[in-house]
């Protein structure tokens, strides 16, 4: 279920108050930013209270996230007026200040907004992305607001802002979808209506093509489920050729019960997001056309269902992968690395891409590390690295760089195969160790891991993030994608 929510421009011609009764709108909303004057608005209509004394009763600072409110006499009907916290006009403060204000108009029909200071884009992202709403079943009660029209703001900035949320919020549907729905082979048709939808190219490897082309980690994952693996390839070529090739591959585990190394159920009730990061590159991929972007990108994800049963893989099992080196599974859940190995030899061998960049929710240690805000992050390259971080940073999906620990490369030593799945030393370090075993399959490009285990969910819904799957990293990626041009 998408964004319900509409947001339009229109120019700040008009007086706030006449567009919303032109529009039938309830709400109506001005910016406030934090220091002794108060932001004096044109209206349009008369407010019943002044503006600066209904904030001082408040103690409002013009914080973002603050909205203050009160009511206002709308031609014969009843609306109000909101008077919104800016801060200090940052993108993260303008994401903060757009989602409360849309979370405050939720059940109403129509909020008219005078568009605050800066950047627009990440105002309406946060006003998408706070409007949210996942369900199944019987709509809620309260929708979130219907239309929110911008005045005064630059129109192709809300565009682009409009495009990242929707696709940010398309990463958020697929990984809250129930996994009874969700087997790799659904997951690979979204895919395929998706690049039928945004003009991509599609490829999906079925089980049959996975063995016959050698994906053995995807076969091995996959053994244990009447669901079996897909490899999904999306190809975006932009108009008139590219200087760079970029891949991304994502992890597409439709659920993660643990194979044979069966997790326990507390751990396991959060496992239908375990393709989360499989969807952020297929929403990323579908946005493509829209902003515009200059380079060419193949968008990989590795679909399988990791479920015990008798034809599961075991503990002790040797894969081999793509391109021929096999690893030893010493333990089952260790499976999202043994997905991604197929995919990112396969890139390397095949795709000539200039860099690869995979993103997965591959450990509770980088959850650990970092919590539910930061991504880890690894890279081969340094330049790849400050490009992600200072995309991270600009998205408001923050990521803070890991180690390739090369004296750790001991502990996954294998006495049966090139490499094993899980660290046998107990050095401990489970995200730098995930790392250390990808890189064994990634060749000699240009990579980048994210571990998007943290901040992959949320428990709570917190500015223009939402409960449960968030879509990480389909802002980052596509602002690193933008910043290509
Ligand atoms: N999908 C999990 C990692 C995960 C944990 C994601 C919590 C989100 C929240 C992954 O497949 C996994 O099970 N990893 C194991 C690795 C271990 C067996 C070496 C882990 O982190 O416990
Ligand atoms: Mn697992
Ligand atoms: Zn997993």
């Amino acid at each position: 279920m998408p964004i319900h929510t509409r947001i339009r421009t229109e120019p700040d011609a008009r007086p706030v108050g006449r567009v919303a009764l032109d529009n039938g709108a309830e709400l109506v909303a001005v910016p406030v930013r934090p220091g002794p004057e108060v932001h004096g608005a044109d209206l349009g209509v008369a407010p019943p209270l002044d503006p600066a004394d209904l904030l001082a009763f408040h103690d409002a600072k013009g914080e973002p996230g603050e909205v203050v409110a009160c009511p206002l006499r709308l031609g014969d009907g009843t609306g109000e007026l909101l008077l919104y916290g800016v801060g200090d006009g940052s993108p993260g403060a303008l994401r903060r200040a757009g989602a409360a204000l849309a979370r405050r108009a939720k059940g109403r029909d129509g909020l008219v907004v005078l568009a605050p200071e800066g950047d627009a884009a990440a105002f309406a992202e946060g006003a998408l992305l706070g409007s949210y709403e996942f369900w199944i079943g019987e709509a809620p009660r309260r929708r979130s607001v219907g239309t929110i029209t911008v005045l005064g703001a630059d129109r192709a900035a809300v565009e682009r802002g409009t495009v990242i949320a929707e696709a940010a919020a398309l990463a958020r549907d697929l990984a809250n979808t129930p996994s009874v729905d969700k087997s790799p082979a659904w997951l690979a048709d979204r895919a395929a209506e998706l690049a039928e939808r945004s003009g991509l190219g599609v490829r999906i490897r079925d089980e049959g093509a996975l063995r016959e082309e050698g994906f053995g980690g995807l076969i091995a994952v996959g053994a244990g489920s009447v669901r079996p693996p897909r490899l999904i390839e999306l190809t975006y070529e932009p108009e008139g050729g590219a200087d760079r090739h970029l891949v991304l591959v994502g992890k597409g585990i439709t659920f993660d019960s643990g194979g044979l190394s069966l997790k326990p159920n507390d751990n396991m009730k959060t496992m239908k997001t375990d393709m989360a990061a499989g969807g952020v590159v297929m929403a990323v991929l579908a946005a493509l056309p829209a902003l515009g972007v200059r380079a060419r990108v193949t968008g990989l994800v590795a679909a399988a269902e990791n479920m015990p049963s008798g034809s599961a893989m075991r503990p002790s099992d040797v894969i081999t992968h793509y391109g021929g080196r096999t690893s030893e599974v010493l333990n089952t859940d260790a499976e999202g690395r043994l997905v991604l190995a197929d995919a990112l030899a396969y890139a390397d061998a095949v795709l000539e891409p200039d860099a690869v960049v995979d993103v997965a929710t591959l450990t509770g240690a980088a959850k650990v590390a970092l919590g539910l805000r930061h991504a880890a992050l690894f890279a081969t390259d340094d330049a790849l690295a400050e490009g992600l971080t200072g995309a991270g940073t600009a998205a408001g999906e923050p990521v803070w760089r890991m180690p390739l620990v090369d004296d750790y490369r001991v502990a996954i030593e294998s006495e049966v195969a090139d490499v094993a799945n899980i660290e046998r030393r107990g050095f401990g370090g489970g995200a730098i160790m995930a790392a250390l075993f990808l890189r064994e399959f990634a060749g000699k490009r240009p990579w980048a891991h994210l571990d998007v285990a943290g901040p992959g969910r949320a428990t709570a819904d917190d500015a223009e993030i939402t409960k449960g799957a968030t879509g990480y990293g389909a802002r980052l990626l596509l602002n690193w994608l933008i910043a290509q041009n």
